[in-house]
């Protein structure tokens, strides 16, 4: 089927007033967050942005091995000393937040569950200002205050279905060498993402609370689909084919050995020293990739920089027709490139219109249609 671009624009504008954009209850229960954004932070993941190696912008964007972020420290400090106050490092120039400069990582895992996205990596996490030899600590939406270790950071991911969706569950542990992501993208009555995401274990360290299978550690970027482990500290057992779990909800203080050889002290559980987590999920599908990098030159990067416009090489994206009713944000240039085959977008919704992507429902299938610097791309579903 052939479009003009001009034909094409003129559906997308008809078409986008009532374009099928999902709405909350089409999204399982408690994956999404439904509070506003954090006040450091931009109103929508946006890509690409300016260069301030100072921002204090608190959204992680987490997409794919070659964009995603994560916190760490504004200043030179250890991870403890700065949970409240890390700001957003992306591997992209996006979100207002610092870039992570080329060289930073060393190995990165990227793994696609069912039930969530997890990212584990290495690298010389000193350039993002965590101190030399620091143990670290784990960050979650909830903290001290109920308002995110860090304040008001936020987490969003397109890879749901494809509009930046923002997240309501997510972990990090982070040391000066290592981090691990999670953020909880479904769920079901058996799983919910609080539980998927459970950020009580702080002291396990990765291997035990995001188990899995990671070639990053040889210096690999690969990106996998993969198992969903059982949440974190949850223990299977099977009686007359009912599966129950039990879990681990009060103190108890070991040592467990990380898959780095670094022994590792934990409280947690009540009657049984864990050793291990109830399983550790098979990997599949990897696909490696040299390395990643945004291209920008170092010396945009060092501490303090600020540019004036986005780097060389990221246009700018000027693609606004209608205006974002949604309260869900979506993203500026982050719309997918392969056409959407979830039930969970297609269905009617009430009448809501986007200010830079719509998904067209249409009988012989779904178009995605972006509009990037002035430019029309589909790809027919
Ligand atoms: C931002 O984070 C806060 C604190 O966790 C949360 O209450 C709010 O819903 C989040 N907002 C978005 C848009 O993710
Ligand atoms: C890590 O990066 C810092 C600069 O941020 C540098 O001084 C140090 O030598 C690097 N360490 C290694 C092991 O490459
Ligand atoms: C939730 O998903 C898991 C993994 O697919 C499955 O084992 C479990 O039975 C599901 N729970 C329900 C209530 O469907």
């Amino acid at each position: 089927m052939m479009l003009d671009k001009r034909t094409l624009v003129l559906l997308s504008l008809t078409l986008s007033q009532r374009s099928t954009l999902a709405r909350a209850q089409d999204f399982a229960p408690g994956v999404l967050a439904t509070g506003t954004q954090g006040v450091t932070n931009p109103p929508v993941p946006t890509l690409p942005t300016t260069i301030d190696q100072t921002s204090m912008a608190r959204l992680l964007s987490i997409n794919s091995i070659d964009d995603f972020c994560i916190f760490a420290p504004p200043s030179f400090d250890t991870i403890p000393n700065t949970e409240t106050v890390e700001v957003a490092w992306c591997t992209q120039p996006r979100n207002n937040a610092r870039v992570i400069p080329d060289g930073t990582l060393s190995g990165v895992s990227f793994l696609h569950t069912p039930f969530y996205i997890q990212v584990f990596g290495f690298g010389n996490l000193t350039n993002l200002n965590i101190a030399p030899n620091d143990a670290g600590g784990e960050l979650d939406p909830h903290g001290a205050f109920g308002t995110g270790n860090p304040v008001g950071g936020n987490v969003s991911t397109t890879i749901i279905d494809g509009f930046d969706r923002p997240l309501a569950e997510w972990m990090l542990f982070i040391d000066w060498q290592y981090f691990c992501l999670r953020i909880c993208t479904n769920a079901n009555t058996t799983y919910d993402p609080a539980h998927m995401c459970w950020h009580e274990l702080d002291e396990m360290g990765c291997e035990f609370v995001m188990p899995g299978q990671y070639n990053f550690q040889g210096g690999v970027f690969e990106t996998c689909d993969a198992d969903a482990a059982y949440p974190p500290g949850w223990y299977p057992q099977v009686v007359n084919g009912q599966t129950t779990f039990s879990t681990f909800a009060q103190y108890f203080t070991g040592v467990y050995t990380g898959a780095d050889g670094q022994p590792t002290g934990y409280t947690v559980g009540d009657t049984v020293t864990p050793t291990a987590p109830a399983t550790i999920p098979q990997s599949s599908n990897c696909v490696t990739q040299a390395t990643i990098a945004n291209g920008i030159p170092l010396i945009s990067l060092t501490p303090g920089a600020k540019g004036t416009a986005p780097p060389p090489g990221f246009s700018s994206v000027t693609a606004t027709f209608v205006a974002n009713t949604l309260p869900m944000p979506t993203s500026s240039v982050n719309v997918p490139v392969k056409a959407l085959g979830s039930s969970s977008i297609s269905s009617p919704s009430s009448p809501t219109t986007n200010s830079n992507s719509a998904v067209i429902t249409i009988p012989s299938g779904i178009y995605v249609v972006a509009f990037i610097a002035g430019a029309a791309f589909f790809v027919l579903g």
